[in-house]
Order: structure tokens, then C-alpha cells, then sequence
């Protein structure tokens, strides 16, 4: 394990961001965090992180980021975003720049988050980014690790689901809500970040990496209900109003749009299974958070349910 590298982080405060540069920083890893809002990566700073204004969309911040870093965590997005940060701008062009700037840096290693299923031929254009900035990635030059987890708890089982429940007494689902989905931790996601970061020689090239369950909308929904001793109250907006409302919102709010259609499409339209979380846990010696046990932890986290 390099403890000796410094390493910049590019999405340091997003749900896998943060995580890693924790780990990274309690094996005494010099870190750079970089943020479009440094103001709010006070708790990063507090870790010890140098915490430095960046935007994937500023070639010039990119430039003076990399200079002096050796190694390169790469775990921003523009999935939801628009205008000056659409997806791509962020997501293509930004990372373009990201690799160049690490690449004349002189950066000895290059991690990438990419995310499950992605491909060339994926109905969303946000996976096609994802395969072409994989491809970039590998005809680099750099050393490089390339992570493709699948959903991560903190947003698709929490924030997009029982957090409604939690909060407002309600879930509100788009489409039908049973398309079986694979989920993972992203603070788990951390983890193989940082062995990608630090393990000598390179532990793999390309990692699929997923939780153990496969569940749907609705079952994430009666899971929360179960544990907060609630009914499991659930809205579902048509798939069709959600297409709809998608071709509405592209000229105004792509990324919104994206979400609108990704989640309107039907159940088979790509597949979000992962066979492989028995597998990763013997290899790499580790515990993967299992859904029931994250919700319970949400539940506990928000407190007596308000009343409605
Ligand atoms: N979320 C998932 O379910 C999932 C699943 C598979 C793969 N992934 C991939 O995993 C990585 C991390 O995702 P996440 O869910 O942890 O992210 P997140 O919580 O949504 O946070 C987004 C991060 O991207 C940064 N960012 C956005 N636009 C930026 C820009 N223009 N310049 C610099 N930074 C920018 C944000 O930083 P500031 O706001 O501080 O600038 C923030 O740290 C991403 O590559 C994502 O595509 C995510």
C-alpha cells in the first residue's frame, strides 16, 4: 500500500468522494480535494484534506489541481446537471480536460468512476459518457483502475425513495417501481477506491462492483415501512407523464430530463444485476453493507417518524 502518494480528488464531496478521502486520510495520505464550492468542504479540511476550488469545466483549475499530485481519484458527475454544467461538459469534455491536465501532470495513476452496465450502447447517454470516457482512460498512457459500481444506497434507496417516507409520509415513485435493482454503499465504494488508489502493484484494471441485493422500488419502500413501523404509502407518477414530462424538460433541465426518461423506461429496457458481492467480499477482504441493514441505519438516523 503507497501511503506516500498525494492524490487528488475530484468529486471529494460527493457520497463516494467524501468516504474515500476519510479513508485516505486515516492511513495519512496526503489529499487534494477539489470542489466548485470549497466553502463547503469545511468537514474535508478538518480531515487534513487541501481543500481547492476546482470545476470540471475550467481546464485552468484542472491544470493547477494536478500539478504536484501523483495519483488521481476521479468521482464527480454531471448526471442531473444543466447549462454550464450539462453532463457534457462535465461528464465528456470535463473529464477530457481532467485526463490531459493529469496526464502532462505527470500523474502515475488514474482512477476512474465509472458505473455498472455502462456501455456503448446503453439507452442513456449518460452510460455511452461513461464507455467513451472509459475508452479515454485507457488509451491515457496512465497507469489506470476503472470502478463501475452499481446504485448507490445513499441516493437510489435513501434520497430517491424511503427519505420521502421518512419526511413526508410518502414515497413517490416513477413507473411502476418493480424493476429489480442491485445497490451498494458508496462509503463501500470508498473502499475499493482507495485499494485502487494505493495497492501495489495495481489491483485490477476494470472492477464491476455491487451489494448482494436485488430489489425493487417497491420492495426498498416496504422495507423502510417495516423498519419505521409505518405504512408503506407509495405515489407513483405514470412512465408515460414521465416520458412526457422528459421531452418538456430537455430544452430547460437536461439533466432532469435524463432522470425523467431513465426511470420511465421499462424494466428490460438494461440490465442492474450483479452476481458478483460473495466474490468481491472473499477477494478483497472485505464486509458490503446490505440493504436492510442501511435502511435500518436511515431509520435510526431520522428519528420518530412525523405524524400524518
Ligand atoms: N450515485 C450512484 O448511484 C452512482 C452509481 C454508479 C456510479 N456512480 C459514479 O460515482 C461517482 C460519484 O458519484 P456520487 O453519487 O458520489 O456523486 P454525488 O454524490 O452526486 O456528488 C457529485 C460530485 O460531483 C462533483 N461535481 C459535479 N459537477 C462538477 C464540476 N463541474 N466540477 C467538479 N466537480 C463536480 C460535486 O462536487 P461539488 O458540488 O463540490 O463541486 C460532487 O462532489 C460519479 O462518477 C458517478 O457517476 C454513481
Amino acid at each position: 500500500m503507497k501511503t506516500d502518494a498525494r492524490i487528488l480528488v475530484v468529486g471529494a464531496t460527493g457520497v463516494l468522494g467524501r468516504p474515500a478521502v476519510k479513508l485516505l486520510r486515516e492511513r495519512g495520505v496526503v489529499v487534494r480535494a477539489l470542489s466548485r464550492h470549497p466553502e463547503r468542504a469545511a468537514d474535508l479540511a478538518a480531515l487534513g484534506a487541501e481543500v481547492v476550488a476546482g470545476d470540471l469545466t475550467d481546464t485552468a483549475s484542472l491544470q493547477r489541481a494536478c500539478q504536484g499530485a501523483t495519483r488521481v481519484l476521479a468521482c464527480a458527475h454531471g448526471l442531473l446537471g444543466r447549462g454550464r454544467w450539462r453532463s457534457e461538459a462535465v461528464d465528456d469534455a470535463g473529464h477530457r480536460a481532467l485526463i490531459a491536465a493529469a496526464r502532462d501532470a505527470g500523474v502515475e495513476r488514474f482512477v476512474y468512476t465509472s458505473a455498472l452496465g455502462t456501455g456503448a450502447d446503453h439507452p442513456i447517454d449518460f452510460f455511452r459518457t461513461k464507455a467513451a470516457i472509459e475508452a479515454a482512460v485507457r488509451a491515457s498512457g496512465m497507469p489506470f483502475a476503472i470502478l463501475r459500481p452499481s446504485a448507490f444506497m445513499e441516493h437510489h434507496v435513501h434520497n430517491f425513495n424511503g427519505k420521502g417516507l421518512l419526511e413526508k409520509g410518502k414515497v413517490q415513485l416513477i413507473g411502476p417501481g418493480t424493476k429489480p435493482r442491485n445497490f451498494i454503499a458508496g462509503s463501500d465504494v470508498a473502499a475499493f477506491a482507495v485499494r485502487a488508489l494505493l495497492d501495489e502493484p495495481l489491483p485490477f484494471a476494470t472492477l464491476d462492483i455491487g451489494g448482494h441485493e436485488h430489489l425493487s422500488g417497491l420492495d426498498v419502500a416496504r422495507l423502510y415501512a417495516q423498519a419505521a413501523g409505518v405504512e408503506a404509502r407509495v405515489a407513483h407518477l405514470p412512465a408515460a407523464v414521465a416520458r412526457a414530462l422528459a421531452v418538456l424538460a430537455r430544452p430547460v433541465h437536461p439533466g432532469m430530463a435524463r432522470v425523467m426518461r431513465l426511470l420511465s423506461l421499462p424494466d428490460d429496457a438494461f440490465d442492474e444485476s450483479f452476481d458478483g458481492a460473495a466474490a468481491l467480499e472473499a477477494r478483497f477482504g472485505l464486509r458490503l453493507k446490505r440493504v436492510p441493514e442501511f435502511v435500518r441505519e436511515q431509520v435510526v438516523l431520522a428519528g420518530p417518524p412525523p405524524a400524518h
